[in-house]
């Protein structure tokens, strides 16, 4: 076919795509070439503007390494994490409701034992005692759960970011006792700004965007027979709940920290008083 007008021309690429075996991945091909020809329409779309486009993703893959990873920032700066999250979660009533998981995860963070901190600097004290259980949409107790969080350090930095901090620094593994219950201690967390020295800052001046996100803690909370789950702990008295970068906070997430001056419960926790606390049960939905 020659000389086509721009439907025609959809239409003959779809059918190029016609035969591809996996029912799956035909459709998802079929819709994004459909979706990303109605774009380069509707904008009318010109060649210097692709050409910058295209030299923008290629740096933004280019940033990327084993620590950095600005596709995902980018994903999450445009608001695609988080809708892929709404319409693939499916969360039961009652369940945990998820969200995403963001550029910082690293896999294979060591275990930490009952109630020990997270912290790894040398002097480091925690101040944030978050207990509670892993329970089933029946309110089961979870035997053999993991829990694993993730957060910044005070200067709002993840471990992976900034070489002052010992590798792991905030992050680690529990495992939930037979009854599901879990211990663990770490800082209050602070809001931060994601990292604007890439593509995605670029992303941000240009669209007169603040950075920040509101203080959490990542938590990705497994056991057999049950969903993955991955979420957050969001602080309730954060000034950017309602303006997150990443599109990320669901009202069911955002958690009260209880400040705790009591001597004798600091000591039963040993921590030192005064310290924050939360009791937070995560629920989760089964498999299949
Ligand atoms: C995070 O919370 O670690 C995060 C999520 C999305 C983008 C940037 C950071
Ligand atoms: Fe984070």
């Amino acid at each position: 076919m020659r000389n086509m007008t721009e439907t025609e021309l959809t239409d003959v690429v779809l059918e190029r795509y016609a035969s591809t075996p996996d029912a799956r991945l035909k459709m998802i091909l079929h819709a994004l070439i459909r979706h990303l020809h109605a774009f380069a329409s509707e904008v009318r779309l010109t060649e210097d503007e692709w050409l910058a486009g295209i030299q923008f993703l290629t740096r933004t893959g280019q940033i990327c390494d084993d620590k950095r990873q600005e596709m995902i920032l980018l994903s999450d700066n445009l608001g695609l994490s988080a809708l892929v999250n709404m319409v693939s979660a499916g969360v039961p009533e009652g369940a945990t409701e998820s969200t995403v998981i963001g550029p910082f995860y690293v896999p294979d963070s060591p275990q930490r034992e009952w109630g020990e901190s997270v912290l790894l600097r040398e002097g480091d004290d925690p101040t944030l005692v978050i207990r509670g259980h892993v329970r089933g949409p029946d309110g089961e107790p979870v035997p053999d759960a993991t829990i694993e969080i993730w957060q910044t350090d005070a200067n709002g930095q993840y471990d992976i970011q900034d070489a002052s901090q010992p590798e792991n620094n905030l992050r680690g593994w529990y495992r939930a006792r037979p009854d599901g219950a879990f211990l663990l201690k770490t800082i209050r967390p602070t809001s931060y700004p994601i990292p604007t020295d890439g593509t995605v800052g670029e992303l941000l001046r240009a669209t007169n965007r603040h950075p920040f996100r509101p203080a959490h803690v990542h938590a990705i909370v497994s056991a057999p027979g049950y969903r993955k789950l991955v979420t957050h702990l969001f602080d309730a008295e954060d000034t950017w709940l309602d303006s997150d970068v990443v599109f990320a906070v669901k009202s069911s997430l955002i958690r009260k920290f209880e400040r705790n001056e009591s001597a004798d419960d600091a000591a039963r926790w040993q921590v030192r008083a005064p310290f924050w606390e939360l009791h937070n049960d995560f629920v989760l939905s089964r498999n299949g």
